[in-house]
């Protein structure tokens, strides 16, 4: 018999546990942002009705992740916890050593203090926020080398998150002595969640090889990532994406991971790599401020529901599911006019906020502007990934970022169809009047990553 098919794609699951949303005011809104500085960081999630600031630990877990939990083994070493986790990576990423961090910043800034230092030079396709900090604070230089299509908002190029293999060589022909790794981000956050193809990561591996140097994968995204490989690499559409993801990890010498993306933790991450040396260097640091080896600043419990979390993220009415939900926002808003980054990325839809606000200057921050516009309207809380993010340089100027985007990240499994139609409809109104929205200036500023915490006040 054949099988109908319908247009719908429906969300795989049924709720099974709720948690009630706060209604709030224009007028207490608007209270809410002018307290937090115009920072929506600092607005108290209550405040909030549809967080959509990131897709990182804010997923909601299984059934089969909260019965995990209960198998937590709180052993300070040799957890059976941690065994299950360990087998649970390597049966995606067959790497020697897998080394646990709270979350993934903790996995860079180990893998930086060994490897990295001054005069050293990291390259990747987009350093996310925290990786290039973590590169930078050991005084190295981050070098981003994504394809120029990815640099452009709307280009149309299936695997806008691939490296530049021109420049990557060029740079390693100049500098190579002072390049102690390449890194590949799948996918890539900051150029908008956009994939990496098979072919690139091979050709990345080619240039890597020729010039001796490692490749690390940053893998939060490795399941959306392989997803989009599936359905737009040709000659892959009919595989696992479980073999698409060993592929990817087959062409690296080792990977550092926030397991509160793909892995759908609310909590953790991983460092993990097949150079006993390389290894031993970073338990060695893992020790003095993560943990012991076997758990490495989570929780027996954390590790249990981390492995289920990896068998969930590989399935494929999963994915089916979760890319599609995010191209029916970006669809609905291109739709009604709303400027987005295209094609549309795999945890989120980045709102170009150059081309809704032309009449904001990229250093009075159109994406906070736009950010700061849909919470008053409708309490959504967005993230500028822009001027304010990017914006400071290490030499303490300040010159614009590439692109002004304003990231609407979708938590896994979290929200419906109603929630995200409603965030449409925030997204209309805002859009409709934003000639009359206007700029920022920074009050104040921390030395880094300034966007968690810095305040602005309006230009009136
Ligand atoms: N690499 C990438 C590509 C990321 O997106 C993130 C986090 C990290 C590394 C750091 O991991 O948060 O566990 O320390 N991204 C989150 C976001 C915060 O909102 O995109 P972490």
């Amino acid at each position: 018999m054949t099988e109908p098919t319908f247009r719908t794609i429906i969300e795989p699951f049924r709720i099974h546990s709720v948690e009630p949303l706060r209604m709030t005011t224009r007028e207490q809104r608007r209270t809410a942002v002018t307290d937090a500085g115009y920072n929506l960081f600092k607005v108290k999630a209550q405040d909030v009705l549809i967080d959509l600031l990131t897709d990182s630990g804010t997923g909601a877990m299984s059934r089969d992740q909260w019965a995990a939990i209960q198998h937590g083994d709180e052993s300070y070493a040799g957890s059976p916890s941690y065994f299950l986790f360990r087998d649970a990576v390597r049966n995606l990423f067959p790497f020697e050593h897998v080394i646990p961090t709270h979350q993934g910043r903790a996995a860079e800034r180990i893998i930086f203090s060994v490897l990295a230092g001054p005069g050293k030079v990291v390259p990747n396709n987009t350093h996310f926020d925290t990786t290039r900090a973590n590169v930078e604070y050991t005084g190295a230089q981050a070098v981003d080398l994504v394809i120029a299509e990815g640099r452009d908002p709307v280009a149309d190029h299936p695997f806008k998150g691939n490296m530049d293999i021109d420049a990557l060589d060029a740079l390693l022909r100049e500098r190579g002595d002072d390049v102690p790794v390449v890194f590949m981000t799948i996918t890539n956050n900051s150029g908008g969640g956009q994939p990496v193809s098979l072919a690139n990561l091979h050709a990345v591996r080619e240039v890597c090889d020729a010039h001796s140097k490692m490749l690390f994968l940053d893998a939060c995204r490795f399941a959306e990532n392989a997803w989009f490989i599936r359905e737009r690499e040709a000659g892959q559409g009919e595989r696992d994406v479980v073999d698409i993801i060993r592929e990817m990890a087959s062409l690296a010498d080792g990977m550092t991971m926030s397991a509160k993306k793909d892995p759908m933790g609310n909590i953790g991450g991983w460092l993990a790599m097949d150079d006993d040396e390389l290894a031993q260097q970073c338990r060695n640091l893992l020790i003095l401020t993560e943990g012991f080896p076997t758990y490495g600043g989570l929780a027996g419990r954390d590790l249990e529901a981390l492995a289920q979390g990896l068998r969930e993220v590989v399935d494929h009415d999963y994915l089916r599911y979760r890319i599609r939900s995010t191209a029916y926002l970006g669809d609905a808003l291109q739709r009604a006019g709303v400027p987005v980054l295209t094609p549309v990325g795999g945890h989120a839809v980045y709102l170009d906020a150059r081309a809704l606000l032309p009449h904001i200057p990229p250093l009075e921050y159109p994406g906070q502007a736009l950010a700061v516009a849909l919470y008053e309207a409708g309490g959504v809380r967005s993230c500028e990934i822009g001027s304010v993010m990017f914006g400071r340089q290490p030499d303490g100027s300040e010159v614009p970022a590439a692109l002004e985007l304003v990231r609407l990240a979708i938590p896994r499994r979290t929200y419906t169809q109603s929630h995200i139609d409603y965030v449409i409809e925030v997204c209309e109104h805002v859009a409709r009047g934003a000639e009359a929205l206007t700029g920022y200036r920074l009050v104040d500023e921390p030395p880094a990553l300034r966007h968690f915490t810095a305040t602005f006040e309006p230009i009136t």
